[in-house]
């Protein structure tokens, strides 16, 4: 029969495993990570990441039925099932380097619940992973166990959105659950079930085989990216007709077999996932002999990559073809509304771009702090700092950003953006006053009409 889960520990004290394991009701739960100050931060008043909603949801809970600890073992030894939620980045250098998942901290994890757990556990992959890691994780489980331990092995991806976490979480559209489909692998899965029925409707716990599950993770980030850069290829096609990109995403989402949703033209998708997971992806289909199907979804970050530039190199043919010593207000830092994380932001190949164009730049981002901006442009050490220093500015306020700026580039789509002293702002602007909606979050007749000359994604006129 299937046990009931009365703890969980979560390794993994992250963007996921943080919130994922937060909204869990009625089981202890755990979540353990390496990194110190991590730790301490979710322990505190700060929590270490910004999610509308997470502050309450953990304040809830913490010291309750949720602790946070740096004590990975004890934590591994307490617990009935374990969520393996650590970082799986593309891999850096060796094999597959640019390509491939680096599964470095996953196989850390798994050996270490091998090594320590004294009692038969099951363990749940959470991190985003290729398709059959699960067999990977068994090899290292069986080979370093102790007589008497059984482990099951899960797949549960998760589908959260960031900046939306909380509600996703609270009502996702489904949870995925693959097993193997044995007996006992079925038995845990049902295990597992249990522990989501607290509180999401049974018809949307879906039960799969383990590598459908594995592989349903890539395929979903990789079909909504493949939705940005196809609206986005649009846009280059409207920019040149004089179509409207907003327009024809709305005709084309009616249709009941679209869906209107994640049709938004932008500068470019960013975010520590979808880029990373497709180019997983893509490796997988490699490493199966599928040159063809590697290929096609190559294109769809390839196409990304050409927004970004594409939008870069618009700011410069309309400031007349040079911004050299111009200064220009970056607006949003992150990589979309509603969060503080910038991995892979879009913001960061834009200000790279203007900054080897020798233009000074000036950064705003109602969540991002500057140090973590400073981290961005330097890619965390990699580029000295000393050389660009000249040339950037981090302002606490888009008046402060924006003041005497020869163009305004929003990069992220902030509310706040929106309703802006736009009148103040252009009196504060030398002429002409240019500014570029990379979101399409503004009003551009009300702007003009101001006296700015608005250059928007997809947009002929
Ligand atoms: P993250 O970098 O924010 O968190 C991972 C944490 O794991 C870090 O704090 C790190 O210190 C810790 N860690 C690494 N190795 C460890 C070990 N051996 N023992 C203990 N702790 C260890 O990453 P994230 O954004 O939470 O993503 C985690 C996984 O979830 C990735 O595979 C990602 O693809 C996937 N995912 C992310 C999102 C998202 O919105 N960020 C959504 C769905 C899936
Ligand atoms: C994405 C998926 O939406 C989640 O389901 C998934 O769990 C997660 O990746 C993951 O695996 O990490 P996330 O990256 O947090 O979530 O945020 P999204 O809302 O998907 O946005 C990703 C990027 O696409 C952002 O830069 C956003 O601005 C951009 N975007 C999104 C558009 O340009 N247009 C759109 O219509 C939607």
């Amino acid at each position: 029969a299937p046990i009931t889960v009365k703890k969980i520990c979560c390794i993994g004290a992250g963007y996921v495993g943080g919130p994922t394991c937060a909204v869990i009701p009625n089981v202890t739960v755990t979540i353990v990570d390496l990194n110190q100050q991590r730790i301490d931060a979710w322990n505190s008043d700060e929590l270490p990441i910004y999610e509308p909603g997470l502050d309450a949801v953990v304040k809830g809970a913490r010291g309750k039925n949720l602790f946070f600890s740096t004590d990975v073992d004890k934590a591994i030894e307490e617990a009935d099932l374990i969520f393996v939620s650590v970082n799986t980045p593309t891999k850096k250098s060796g094999i597959g380097a640019g390509f491939a998942a680096d599964l470095k901290f996953l196989q850390l994890a798994t050996r270490r619940i091998a090594e320590v757990a004294k009692s038969s556990k099951i363990v749940v992959e959470k991190s985003t992973v290729p398709c059959r890691t699960a067999d990977a994780m068994r090899t290292i489980l069986e080979a370093n166990s102790k007589p008497g331990c059984h482990f099951d092995i899960l797949s549960n991806p998760e589908f959260l959105a960031e900046g939306t976490a909380i509600d996703d979480l609270h009502a996702p559209d489904r949870v995925l659950i693959g097993s193997l489909q044995t007996k006992q692998g079925l038995d845990a899965c049902e295990a597992l079930a249990n522990v989501y029925a607290n509180w999401v409707p049974r018809e949307r716990i879906l039960t799969v085989g383990l590598w459908s599950s594995e592989l349903s993770k890539l395929a979903a980030n990789a079909m909504l990216a493949q939705r940005i850069s196809s609206v986005n290829a649009l846009s280059a096609i409207c920019e040149a007709t004089g179509a409207n990109i907003d327009e024809v995403a709305f005709a084309v989402g009616k249709d009941t077999r679209m869906g209107a949703k994640f049709l938004k033209a932008s500068v470019g998708f960013g975010g520590s996932c979808f880029q990373k997971d497709i180019l997983n992806l893509v490796y997988l289909s490699e490493s199966l002999h599928l040159p063809e199907v590697a290929k096609y979804w190559r294109a769809v970050v390839e196409m990304n990559e050409y927004q970004k530039s594409r939008f870069a190199n618009k700011v410069v043919d309309t400031l007349f073809n040079t911004i050299t010593g111009k200064k220009i207000a970056i607006l949003g830092w992150a990589f979309k509304k509603d969060t503080g994380d910038t991995r892979e932001s879009p913001a960061i190949t834009l200000a790279n771009h203007f900054l080897t164009e020798k233009a000074r730049i000036n950064i705003y981002d109602p969540q991002v702090s500057a140090d973590q901006i400073w981290l961005d442009l330097t890619d965390y050490g990699d580029v000295p700092a000393e050389p660009i220093k000249p040339h950037v500015t981090i302002s606490q306020s888009v008046e402060e950003a924006c003041h005497n700026a020869e163009a305004i580039v929003i990069c992220t789509e902030w509310d706040e953006f929106k309703t802006l002293d736009w009148q103040k702002i252009y009196d504060n602007c030398p002429r002409p006053a240019f500014v570029f909606d990379g979101r399409l979050i503004l009003d551009r007749k009300a702007l003009t009409e101001i006296g700015f000359k608005v250059t928007s994604i997809g947009t002929g006129d």
